[in-house]
């Protein structure tokens, strides 16, 4: 039986009675009652009401092709009649997971050329969690295992992941952290530079928080330092262009691995098809997931770096880890005509060279001069928007958030999906976006600030 059979209402009340939803408080859900989006096509999405909405965070960060891509369906399908599931263990592989790392160790940074799968970010920032350990217990330097990662960072839900993330409220919810991993400050000029401070200097300042960490606990026992080159979940934080390339000499100097987690900021996203290339940096790991697949299917891929690979394979004997799905055959063949149909398109230069340029201008006309606007920043096709009740002294509305999520209310209301996050506004559209989507977002996203501001006065 299909979802037809079934009203809006019926939908949301066995969606109350049975589904517990992520990252959601469940008695406020079950109140209101879920949005139900039931198809979706092109930057479109379409709720149960038949409502459209501009889709301004491509899914979750993900469908960077946009939506109806008959030729995934079709990849998917003829996969599924062929070979719809064999594992890699036991000395067996398929046919896509061994074409997809080739494609893979082709459009990665230089260095960087093996490949480890799983279903989802969480499970390959395991998997390179276990991965930078092992790899310096190879090397006889069991004790080289703490890692260095930043407050406020995402790295998924998972012991690991959030135990490798930095935010505080799911700390408190896990009853006891993955062991010895460590946050600095995050490089988020707009609250933490100190007056007069140049961009330049903040992102020296913020990189030298990783130093201090690895001094304090003494270089030989760092393992990594983990960072999403763009924080995503934690509000579009792009750091300075002077963080990355310092964060890198100062790993290389302490003989320190460089983990880069690009679950957001991987194929395309930053206007080259990883965020490793827009900063111009060299990691160890690279962890990916969501648009390899534009969320098609499932899909992680952990990529690993030379220096991990030769160890883990000269030296390595069995590793004891891997997933049922590790390399499963249909993700693989809809990663692989994905990656083809954004090369196909020119997506990615398209971001670099067009829409993100005119993404980043479109923001900063439109929107940047709003009154509740305190500042806006992009990098390619990902932005954010500071929601602030006096522009001048920064100063936040208070109870913290809740003017952002009027914002978000507003922009649904007039067809633009988009995130609040603490007190920003997100956006991560899918790649397809065009100059009109673009015009046509700012059009809604300023209509939305303008019906927030006129609540705000009433109160
Ligand atoms: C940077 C980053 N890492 C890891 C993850 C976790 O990915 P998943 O939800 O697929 O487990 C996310 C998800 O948003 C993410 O943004």
């Amino acid at each position: 039986m299909t979802y037809q059979n079934y009203s809006l209402k019926q939908l949301q009340q066995i969606d109350a009675a049975h589904h517990l939803h992520p990252f959601t408080d469940h008695k406020e859900l079950r109140e209101a009652g879920s949005r139900i989006i039931t198809h979706a096509n092109g930057p479109f999405i379409y709720d149960a009401d038949g409502t459209e909405i501009l889709d301004g965070m491509a899914g979750l960060w993900c469908v960077n092709v946009g939506y109806g891509r008959d030729e995934l369906a079709d990849a998917a399908y003829a996969q599924m009649k062929e070979l719809p599931y064999y594992n890699s263990f036991f000395k067996c592989s398929t046919p896509t997971p061994v074409l997809l790392s080739r494609k893979l160790a082709e459009l990665a940074p230089k260095g960087v050329a093996q490949v480890f799968y799983g279903s989802s970010g969480s499970e390959a920032n395991d998997t390179a969690l276990r991965l930078v350990r092992h790899y310096w217990a190879l090397e006889g330097k069991p004790e080289k295992n703490r890692i260095i990662s930043r407050k406020m960072g995402y790295h998924g839900s998972t012991i690991a992941g959030t135990s490798l993330g930095g935010m505080d409220l799911m700390h408190k919810q896990l009853g006891g952290a993955v062991p010895n991993i460590v946050h600095v400050m995050m490089p988020y000029a707009y609250e933490l530079a100190l007056p007069g401070e140049s961009d330049h200097d903040f992102g020296l300042r913020a990189a030298k928080a990783v130093e201090d960490a690895i001094l304090e606990a003494g270089a030989d026992k760092v393992a990594a330092f983990i960072g999403e080159p763009v924080m995503g979940a934690g509000g579009v934080k792009i750091p300075p262009m002077s963080y990355w390339p310092e964060v890198q000499r100062i790993c290389r100097k302490y003989d320190v691995l460089l983990m880069l987690d690009e679950v957001i900021t991987g194929y395309g996203r930053t206007g080259e098809w990883f965020a490793a290339q827009t900063f111009g940096i060299e990691p160890d790991t690279i962890t990916t997931a969501k648009a390899l697949t534009s969320g098609y299917q499932p899909l992680s891929a952990l990529l690993v770096g030379d220096r991990i690979a030769a160890t883990l394979v000269e030296k390595g004997g069995e590793f004891y880890h891997g997933y049922t799905y590790s390399g499963h055959p249909v993700a693989c063949a809809v990663a692989l005509k994905n990656i083809e149909i954004m090369e196909r398109e020119g997506l990615v230069d398209r971001v670099k060279n067009d829409t993100g340029p005119y993404f980043a201008q479109a923001l900063q006309e439109r929107i940047g001069g709003h009154e509740l606007v305190g500042e806006v920043r992009s990098i390619g096709l990902m932005g954010a928007i500071e929601i602030v009740k006096n522009r001048a002294t920064k100063e936040r509305f208070l109870p913290a958030g809740s003017a952002a999520v009027t914002v978000r209310d507003h922009a649904i209301a007039q067809g633009m999906m988009l995130r609040a996050t603490g007190d920003t506004m997100i956006l991560s559209p899918p790649l397809i976006w065009t100059r009109e989507t673009i015009d046509m977002a700012c059009e809604r996203i300023a209509r939305a600030l303008d019906l927030t501001l006129a609540d705000l006065r009433k109160k």
